[in-house]
């Protein structure tokens, strides 16, 4: 079965977000979707024709990961969107970070800290299914980051095409959106 693109347009109308900002970055993750399966069909065809051991198949092996963590680290994007960005005090996910961070706002500005390292990528609150820890991590591009084995809980592009239109190089205003536009229960339904 192939992946289908998952319709996001009720986030269109979210405060600080503009609807052409928002129309670019669905028709981009849309072309994740596509491409993922593409190079699913096109992998498939190489296997059931014998042609692995190929630079071919090599190249798209690893373009694949590109393409599918493109996929759903959109999906994880725009499911964390289109809430008020308050995090209910005493809920499961506001105790483990106050626990783990020494307080919400620590966890916070730490969060911010990650989403304005220079380059392009992803800023991902992890949940280590081991032991339960959470962390912030950078993922460079799409790929190069995640923990194995580790949850996403919160996910934020900082790709520049997620700002860029709205924010110009406002980085840190187009940081402070995301966060009062987070739908904190879809997080917290990620916790293990
Ligand atoms: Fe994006």
């Amino acid at each position: 079965m192939p992946y289908a693109a998952t319709d996001y347009g009720k986030l269109i109308g979210m405060e600080g977000f503009s609807e052409a900002l928002l129309k670019n970055h669905f028709t981009l993750y849309q072309g994740y979707v596509a491409n993922t399966n593409k190079v699913l069909d096109i992998l498939g065809g190489m296997l059931a024709e014998g042609r692995t051991a190929t630079p071919e198949y090599a190249e798209l092996k690893r373009r694949f990961g590109w393409e599918w963590n493109g996929m759903r680290l959109h999906e994880l994007y725009f499911g964390n969107l289109g809430g008020k960005g308050a995090l209910e005090p005493g809920s499961r996910l506001e105790k483990a970070l106050a626990a783990q961070f020494g307080g919400v706002e620590k966890w916070e500005a730490d969060f911010k800290a990650v989403g304005s390292l220079r380059g392009i990528g992803w800023t991902v609150l992890y949940q280590d299914r081991e032991g339960g820890r959470l962390f912030n991590q950078w993922i460079n591009e799409h790929d190069a980051g995640h923990p194995a084995g580790a949850n996403p809980v919160l996910v934020l592009d900082v790709f520049e095409h997620a700002f860029m239109v709205d924010y110009g190089l406002k980085r840190a205003d187009y940081i402070a959106a995301f966060m009062k536009n987070i739908d904190y229960k879809a997080a917290e339904a990620r916790l293990a």
